[in-house]
């Protein structure tokens, strides 16, 4: 079975080419390195011992693509490749919404003139919006409240539609949580571009000394110790996901949205407990001002992966902090 992985050298793609090349899946890689590094996906070879195509193209590129598609079939493709960052969507959107969306629109049109009709799409818990302190599930009302949860909103609907127009489609939407931590090896991880925007690789930067401290943004949230409560899933987790997720969309036709988080909630000051047991490390911090856009809590109802994906998350946040933890003290700059 042949899988065209998007975006295959990113935190999220690097993780699940180790997971589909273990399970025996042939894979190529298109990836046009504009937030990732080629050496991530040599490390993913380090980690198999197994070789795959990699083809340095962009997506709005439709004559490279189509030589891709040209190269061998392709039974279904793993759809990762995007810009993602919620705070440079606020002040790039134009650029999030030709890159996403049009990128996207290309594979599909591409897709249909080869003939592969099967999709794992990589969505994103920011489609809910502004949420409530309970679980969310997925047909819960989507209300994105930046540009980058705009695009995935919008792409949902554009495959919806592409399904609806082509019976024989099959695809599902995996609405990710809050990744974090790192393959075992500590080959492969998360190297975020510049200071890091989320939680976890800060405080990994702040325990190996390349940041002075963690500033919480805000302790006064209704919660159960005045921080924000996220439903952080490791990355191992999210990986085997999109394997389920791929045995699902053969066994299948339609469109299906499904939340991959643990389904368990932990806030700032919990991951930061977490971490320093983890890591035996201290990690000084300040309380700030809230960051505009962030929600009290960000919660997944995991019933649907569970019963039709049969699948759950089996790491816990300690995990997540250890995994986070070797990857940083191994890699102290990332693959650069
Ligand atoms: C978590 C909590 C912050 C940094 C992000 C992306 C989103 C999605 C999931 C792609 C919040 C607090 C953070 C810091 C802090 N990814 N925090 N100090 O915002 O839930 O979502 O990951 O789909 O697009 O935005 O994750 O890790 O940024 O923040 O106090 O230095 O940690 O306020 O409460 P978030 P995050």
């Amino acid at each position: 079975m042949a899988i065209l992985v998007t975006g295959g050298a990113g935190y999220i793609g690097s993780h699940t080419c180790v997971a589909l090349l273990n399970a025996g899946y042939d894979i190529t890689v298109v990836d046009n390195f504009s937030n990732s590094k080629p050496s991530s996906l040599k490390r993913v070879t380090e980690i198999t011992g197994k070789e795959f195509r990699i083809h340095n193209v962009s997506l709005l590129d439709k004559v490279g693509l189509e030589k891709v598609f040209s190269d061998g079939e392709i039974d279904a493709v793993i759809h990762f490749a995007g810009l993602k960052s919620v705070c440079e969507s606020l002040t790039m959107p134009l650029q999030y919404y030709y890159n996403n969306i049009m990128g996207t629109v290309v594979l599909c049109e591409t897709m249909q003139k080869f003939g592969t009709r099967h999709m794992v799409f990589s969505s994103s818990a920011t489609v809910y919006g502004g949420h409530g302190h309970k679980a969310l599930a997925e047909d819960q009302p989507l209300a994105p409240i930046n540009p980058y949860g705009q695009t995935k909103m919008m792409l949902e609907q554009i495959l919806t539609d592409q399904c609806a127009a082509n019976p024989k489609w099959s695809v599902a939407l995996l609405r990710y949580f809050n990744p974090v931590g790192a393959h075992e090896s500590a080959l492969i991880g998360e190297d975020p571009n510049g200071v890091p925007n989320n939680l976890v690789p800060y405080i990994t930067q702040v325990a190996i000394g390349k940041l002075k401290e963690l500033t919480i943004y805000g302790n006064d949230y209704p919660t159960h110790d005045g921080t924000c409560i996220r439903d952080y899933i490791h990355i191992l987790d999210l990986a085997n996901a999109h394997l389920k997720a791929l045995r699902y969309v053969f066994s299948t036709s339609g469109i299906e949205a499904f939340n991959v988080g643990s389904g368990r909630g932990y806030s700032v000051l919990d991951v930061i407990d977490a971490f320093q047991k983890a890591s035996g490390i201290e990690i000084p911090r300040r309380i700030g001002p809230r960051r505009p856009g962030d929600v009290p809590v960000s919660l997944a109802d995991v019933s649907r992966a569970k019963t039709l994906l049969q699948w759950q998350a089996e790491y816990d946040l300690l995990a997540m902090c250890r995994d986070s933890w070797r990857w940083q003290l191994n890699n102290p700059n990332g693959y650069s």
